[in-house]
């Protein structure tokens, strides 16, 4: 972090040069090498440098276009915006045109030199050249109750013991309960995110993410249903758009039906994991929610099916459910007992018994999602804190 930092900066037309100088200079890890302007910066993005900052007003064409040209450029340096305004919208498009962060102006030299290190220390690890955008993963379910937050919990879990780093969005927006299944306090919360309003950059998020044990990162939702209405659709798909730069996958744990929300996480997911249970209410309520998606022209091949309580014995048989549904699961989990005293305990089954039938099936999703399969960990020690949690908070 004490090596110096070499920025190019090119500005788009109407930038403060002194706004952005007095964000980089005077700082001894940063160095300058030079300013472009907007009708100026082709050839200067040769020289060498550590990262490019693209300099800007707000939203502004001009100003996408030079952060694609600047990361096509040379894939492997990273490009940083420095904006002084970030209207709606604008965060998104830069993150999609290639940005790994957005800086909003005015910023101290240090606290820029500090976002600049992270962003290159980030980016050391990655040998492909171009971004990399994690994967964003639905969990559906149209019914209530049919195990989405079991699902995404112990999904996002399997996956970080395979050493990923792993976000969970709770998009239960008026009832959620990621925070409660993980044994997590609500000290932040998705309200809070909102209420401190874009841009939605990795330092304010990462402000706004609690973590578990698990190193899994969790962006809860508002505590009480009354503080859904201040989540708005285009501030989402902002914090979406600068998640998956700053993880290895994004699930988004949702709320029974087909919200608005739950829409557009869809329309931005690239994976989709719809979960059933094995009663003829909930399989004609995920026939209808695999055809609806149809409708929307997702891709089947996206869609996980997942069966819940698929061991369950009701009289509908295995064969019956492909009937139904038109396809057959892909992963089923059995019923467990251990599941609810893990959900009250706060420890998901995946991490407290990892040898079990439904640690294994969560595994196996994660291998849907994940390179290289891994051996069951060691099981974790239970832990008291879901209740705990619960019962020392207010919602
Ligand atoms: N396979 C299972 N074995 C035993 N219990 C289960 C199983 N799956 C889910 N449960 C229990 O069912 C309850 C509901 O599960 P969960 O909260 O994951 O459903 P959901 O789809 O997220 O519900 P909602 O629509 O209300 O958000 C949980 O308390 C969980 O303990
Ligand atoms: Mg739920």
């Amino acid at each position: 972090m004490t090596d110096t930092i070499h920025i190019l900066v090119t500005l788009a037309e109407h930038a403060d040069q002194r706004l952005v100088e007095s964000a980089l200079e005077n700082e001894p890890s940063l160095e300058v090498v030079g300013y472009a302007d907007y009708l100026d910066w082709s050839e200067f993005l040769e020289q060498p440098g550590d990262v490019v900052v693209v300099a800007c007003t707000g939203r502004d064409d001009n100003a996408v276009h030079m952060i694609d040209r600047a990361v096509k450029h040379r894939p492997g340096r990273p490009v940083v915006v420095m904006c002084e305004a970030s209207p709606n919208g604008f965060l998104r498009e830069a993150f999609e045109a290639g940005a790994d962060d957005v800086i909003t102006l005015p910023q101290s030299p240090e606290q820029v030199a500090f976002m600049l290190a992270k962003v290159i220390a980030r980016r050391k690890g990655i040998t492909v050249p171009g971004k990399a955008t994690a994967p964003l993963i639905a969990i559906l379910g149209p019914k209530g109750g049919t195990g989405k937050t079991l699902v995404a919990t112990n999904l996002s879990i399997a996956l970080a013991q395979r050493d990923a780093k792993v976000v969970i969005v709770d998009l239960d927006l008026q009832f959620g309960d990621i925070g409660l299944a993980l044994g997590l306090s609500p000290e932040r919360t998705m309200y809070d995110l909102m209420k401190a309003g874009p841009p939605f950059d990795h330092e304010k998020l990462e402000r706004h993410l609690i973590t578990h044990s698990s190193g899994v990162k969790v962006l809860i939702a508002p505590t009480r249903p009354d503080q859904a209405s201040a989540v708005s659709i285009d501030h989402l798909r902002d914090i979406y758009a600068s998640l998956r730069t700053m993880c290895d996958a994004v699930i988004v744990d949702t709320p029974p039906g087909f919200t608005p929300e739950v829409i557009a996480t869809i329309d931005v997911s690239s994976a989709v994991c719809m979960v059933g249970m094995l009663d003829s209410l909930s399989l004609k309520n995920t026939k209808l929610g695999l055809e609806t998606l149809d409708l929307m022209g997702y891709d089947a091949e996206r869609v996980s099916l997942v069966l819940n309580r698929a061991d369950s014995r009701v009289g509908i048989t295995a064969d019956d459910v492909s009937t139904i549904v038109d396809r057959s699961p892909d992963v089923c989990i059995p019923s467990d007992r251990e599941i609810p005293r893990a959900v009250n305990e706060g420890t998901p089954i995946v991490a407290v018994k990892p040898g079990s039938g439904a640690a294994k099936a969560f595994r196996d999703l994660a291998d849907r999602y994940a390179k290289a399969p891994v051996a069951p960990p060691e099981p974790l020690p239970a832990s008291k804190s879901g209740v705990r949690s619960l019962i020392g908070r207010k919602r």
